[in-house]
C-alpha cells in the first residue's frame, strides 16, 4: 500500500481549536462508526480531553454487525466510557444522546447547585472525523431549535450555539478530527467507511482487500448481493470481478470486464448500507 499523507500541521491544529472550545463545554460528544469504532476514533483526542466525561456515540448502527457492536460497546466501557449506539438517521434518535449526556451529567449540575453556583444550561460539543455523522446529529437538532451566538470566554464570535432546551446547549460546529492512519488496516478501514476520500488510496488493493474480508466473514452477504461465493482457489479474484459484473450487469469495457465499475459499485454499496450489516473490525 501507498504511504499516505500524514498531516501533523492539520492535527496540531485541530488540536487547539478543540482544547480552546473544551474550556466552556461540560461533556464531548464524540462520534464513531459503528462499522469501525477504534479506526474512527482518534487517540489523539485522549490527551486533549483531560477530565471531562467521555462519551462515545457509535453511529450507523443500521448499518453494522449487531455482534461487533455489542463487543465494542462493552470494550469503551471497561475502557471507562459511557457509550450509545444509533442509527441518526431514525427520527428523533439524536434525542438519546442528549438524554444520556444530561444523565452523565447530572451529578456535576447537582454539585454546583449545591455549592450555591447559578443555575446554567450544560453545554456540549460533538466531535468526529469525517462521514461519521457529526452534521447530521447537528442538523436534526438545529432544525427543531433557535440558535444563539456564544457569549462566554473562550467562544469566538462566530460560534452558533444551539438552545436544544433550557438544560442543554449544543455548538453547532462540530471539532473535525484528522483521522488516525498509524497501521495500514486502520487506513483501509476508515477509507472503506467512507472517511477519507477512495482517491488517494489504490483503488485495487482496497478492493482485494475488502474481497477477501467479506469472503471470510460475510460470505452470505456476497452471495445475497451478488450471488458470489469466492472459494479463493487461484483466479478467486478475477472470478469476483467476472461474478459481480455478470449479475449487476455491468457492461464490459473493450471486451474486457469494466473493473473500475465493479470496484466503484461494491464501494458505494458498502457506504450505502445496502450490502447489508457488516462491520470491519
Ligand atoms: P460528518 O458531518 O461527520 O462528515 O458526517 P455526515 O453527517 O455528513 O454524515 C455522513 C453520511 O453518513 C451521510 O450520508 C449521512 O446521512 C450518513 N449517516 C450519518 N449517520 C448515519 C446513521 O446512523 N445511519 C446511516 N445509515 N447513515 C448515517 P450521505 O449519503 O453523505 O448524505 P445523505 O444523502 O444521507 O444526506
Amino acid at each position: 500500500m501507498k504511504n499516505i499523507q500524514w498531516y501533523p500541521g492539520h492535527m496540531a491544529k485541530a488540536k487547539r481549536e478543540i482544547g480552546e472550545k473544551l474550556k466552556v463545554i461540560d461533556i464531548v460528544i464524540e462520534l464513531v462508526d459503528a462499522r469501525a469504532p477504534v479506526s474512527s476514533k482518534n487517540p489523539m483526542f485522549n490527551e486533549v480531553i483531560k477530565n471531562k466525561p467521555r462519551l462515545i456515540v457509535m453511529t450507523k448502527k443500521d448499518m453494522a454487525d449487531e455482534k461487533r457492536v455489542a463487543y465494542y460497546e462493552k470494550y469503551y466501557r471497561d475502557q471507562g466510557y459511557f457509550v450509545i449506539t444509533v442509527n441518526l438517521k431514525n427520527f428523533n434518535e439524536y434525542k438519546k444522546v442528549i438524554d444520556l449526556c444530561k444523565e452523565v451529567l447530572k451529578e456535576k449540575m447537582a454539585r454546583e447547585a449545591a455549592k450555591g453556583l447559578r443555575p446554567r444550561p450544560m453545554r456540549a460539543m460533538v466531535i468526529g472525523i469525517p462521514n461519521v455523522g457529526k452534521s447530521t446529529f447537528i442538523n436534526k437538532i438545529a432544525k427543531r431549535k433557535a440558535t444563539v451566538t456564544g457569549n462566554r470566554p473562550g467562544v469566538t464570535k462566530a460560534q452558533q450555539i444551539i438552545k436544544v432546551d433550557k438544560d442543554f446547549e449544543l455548538f453547532d460546529t462540530p471539532g473535525v478530527l484528522w483521522p488516525r492512519f498509524d497501521n495500514e488496516i486502520t487506513a483501509r478501514n476508515i477509507a472503506i467507511i467512507g472517511s477519507i476520500k477512495l482517491q488517494i488510496l489504490p483503488l485495487d488493493e482496497l478492493f482485494i482487500y475488502l474481497m477477501e474480508y467479506l469472503g471470510k466473514n460475510y460470505p452470505h452477504l456476497l452471495k445475497d448481493r451478488y450471488n458470489l461465493e469466492i472459494d479463493f482457489e487461484q483466479d478467486w479474484l478475477q472470478r469476483c470481478f467476472e461474478v459481480i459484473a455478470s449479475t449487476r450487469k455491468i457492461k464490459p469495457n473493450r471486451g474486457d470486464v469494466d473493473y473500475d465499475r465493479v470496484m466503484e459499485l461494491v464501494f458505494s454499496e458498502i457506504n450505502d448500507g445496502s450490502i447489508g450489516k457488516v462491520s470491519f473490525e
